[in-house]
């Protein structure tokens, strides 16, 4: 029970291997769906299609011989919608309550209109079900474009959606920070912009709950919760210390990483972290990369480009809009090095990258000249404050549009009028001008 009024009906995963087909998932997952009784009923949310059967008996258990009336989807990602049709099957005269897109996306998925059993909500719209009166909170691309959040002010509980979730079962303790980093860089952090925009809403709300769609319902300390929203999405350096991901073929780039490392060390580095990227859960890496504010790529050159992991692992970055770090760099080629000059090239399209000016390159094996170029790199980088550098002067000036519908976010000095936006099609007059 969540409060006198407020049921949980979700469901724990323990069959699952990879969230998403990508996210390792030692600990399990949970579903989370949450049933408010009032006057009128309202189920939020479904959970994974292989557990409709004990969600339904949940719901039973919650519900008792009452019917529910309304059912609120606030995201159709599967692992969250993939009962919709069964649930209308068992409880016809529920209304579905969603975002326009959503509708959208369950003719798609489910074959099912609903178009004379549906309430299309938008930002700001209220239902009220006797006591509980529910406000929607568009959440665009939080996941994903058709997302929305709930507040009922009654309860003062936040539902929302897929933000303040995490990997793992509700039936196993773990690190909630650790688990929802994970999840939060792999999932969501591409859309640091959206978030913000989410967030600068919330603030508005008097919060003594969240109920999220994964993890647990938090309660204590909130402020703490958010503040961590708050510096995820904005790219902010969580912890002081350098993080090495590296990749070694024989393991001649291992040894310089390690001497990198005692080095760091002997320099007074805070928290030195190595991720062997052939090995490690590459979003484990991932989000290292995020949390701490220096990061060090170590790679050989590989088919005249970069050893797959590595590739791979700056994919991963860029694709979530990494930013705002200090970078070093360690290649190591036995004929044609040239790793250290594709990882810059990759990453040249990040914003408030400072790249060390060491750049260690070792001919195969450690020797006097790179070994001297590794002491090199670990004192620059321990010199060097967390985040971009001081001395930049010239702040690159860009303005940021968002698109009103989806969440897409453009960046440049203006908007141009021809502009139509990549997810939802919508053209110039849907995009607004963020703070
Ligand atoms: Fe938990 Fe975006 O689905």
């Amino acid at each position: 029970m969540i409060t006198n009024d407020i049921k949980y009906t979700g469901v724990n995963d323990h069959l699952i291997d990879m969230f998403e087909g990508q996210f390792v998932a030692p600990n399990g997952m949970a579903y989370n769906s949450y049933v408010i009784l009032d006057e009128k009923i309202a189920v939020m949310d479904s959970v994974e299609k292989k557990f409709a059967e004990e969600w339904l008996s949940n719901l039973k258990n919650a519900l008792g011989e009452k019917a529910p009336d309304y059912l609120i989807v606030q995201h159709m990602e599967p692992d969250h919608s993939a009962n919709i049709a069964r649930f209308l099957e068992i409880y016809p005269d529920a209304v579905v309550v969603s975002s326009a897109k959503a509708f959208d996306m369950i003719q798609n998925f489910f074959g099912t209109d609903l178009s004379t059993h549906r309430i299309i909500v938008k930002d700001g719209d209220t239902l009220s079900l006797g006591k509980h009166k529910l406000t929607f909170i568009t959440a665009p691309m939080v996941h994903w474009p058709e997302v929305i959040m709930t507040y009922d002010a009654y309860d003062k509980i936040l539902f929302s959606a897929d933000a303040f979730g995490k990997f793992g079962g509700l039936d196993v303790e773990d690190d909630w920070v650790s688990e929802a980093r994970r999840y939060y860089f792999g999932i969501i952090g591409k859309y640091g912009a959206q978030v913000q925009t989410v967030l600068k809403k919330l603030s508005a709300l008097d919060v003594q709950k969240i109920c999220p769609l994964h993890g647990p319902v938090l309660q204590d300390d909130l402020e703490a919760y958010f503040n961590l929203y708050d510096t995820w999405s904005s790219y902010g350096v969580e912890s002081d210390g350098v993080v090495i991901a590296y990749t070694s073929v024989y393991g001649h780039t291992k040894e310089a990483v390690e001497l990198l490392a005692q080095k760091l060390e002997e320099n007074g580095c805070p928290k030195v972290v190595i991720n062997d990227l052939a090995r490690c859960d590459m979003f484990k890496a991932v989000e290292d990369a995020f949390r701490y504010g220096k990061l060090v790529l170590a790679t050989t050159t590989y088919n005249a480009n970069l050893f797959p992991f590595m590739k791979e692992f700056i994919h991963h970055l860029t694709e979530r809009d990494f930013q705002n770090r200090t970078i070093g760099l360690i290649e190591n080629g036995s004929w044609a090095p040239k790793a250290a000059e594709i990882m810059k090239e990759m990453l040249s399209e990040c914003k408030d990258l400072t790249f060390a000016d060491t750049t260690v390159k070792i001919l195969s094996a450690l020797n006097e000249d790179s070994t001297a170029q590794v002491n090199a790199l670990a004192k620059e980088l321990c010199g060097r404050s967390d985040g971009p550098a001081e001395e930049k002067t010239e702040e690159k000036k860009t303005n940021r549009y968002v698109c009103t519908v989806c969440g897409w976010v453009y960046e440049g000095d203006s908007l141009p009028e021809d502009i139509e936006c990549p997810l939802c099609g919508m053209g110039y007059d849907a995009f607004a001008l963020m703070a």
